[in-house]
């Protein structure tokens, strides 16, 4: 049997600390599908197709990765794709709570679908999309927090703000 993985989260922008953890998932599963939540109600710097241009970009040469949006229940599109498990990072305590509601959540709506913690290299554990955003909007330097490709994306999406 094929071992399918979701990797899901909002992506607005992906940074090393994802793809750090998308390079410890990926080697457990066949196939791991980096999955863009799609929510209109929530306000995003990147559109849907601009994160998952980029994320794209990132994976294209990484077999066994795949990059698609979703809308709706994070466990239906589990059962749409055929995925066994979901993969979340937990950087600290912080986290925890979050997440540890989340999967009960998840797992209330489908049991049959397991989620898997990872932990992300220590030295990226005060990654958050939200803080690359502020520092980068108050032109701090992010280079070494998110890949170049997106480095520059951000730079002209917040210059032009
Ligand atoms: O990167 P994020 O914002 O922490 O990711 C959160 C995400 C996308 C994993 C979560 O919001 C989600 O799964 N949304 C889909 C809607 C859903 O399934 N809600 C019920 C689960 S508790």
């Amino acid at each position: 049997m094929e071992r399918i993985g979701v990797f899901p989260g909002s992506f607005d922008p992906v940074h090393n600390g994802h793809l750090d953890l998308v390079s410890r998932a990926a080697p457990l599963f066949d196939r791991l599908y980096v999955a863009v939540l799609n929510n209109e109600a929530k306000a995003a710097l990147f559109t849907v197709d601009e994160r998952l241009g980029m994320l794209r970009e990132l994976f294209r040469d990484t077999p066994g990765v795949e990059v698609e949006s979703f809308s709706g229940l994070l466990v239906d599109f589990a059962a749409k794709v055929g995925a066994q498990a979901m993969v979340r990072g937990l950087r600290g305590v912080a986290d925890f709570d979050y997440e540890l509601q989340m999967t009960l959540m998840n797992r209330h709506l489908r049991p049959q679908v397991e989620t898997l913690f990872l932990m992300p290299r220590g030295d990226l554990v005060h990654l958050s999309s939200r803080l690359i955003k502020e520092v980068c909007s108050l032109d701090g330097d992010v280079s070494g927090l998110v890949p170049e490709l997106v480095g520059e994306q951000l730079r002209s999406r917040l210059r032009k703000r």
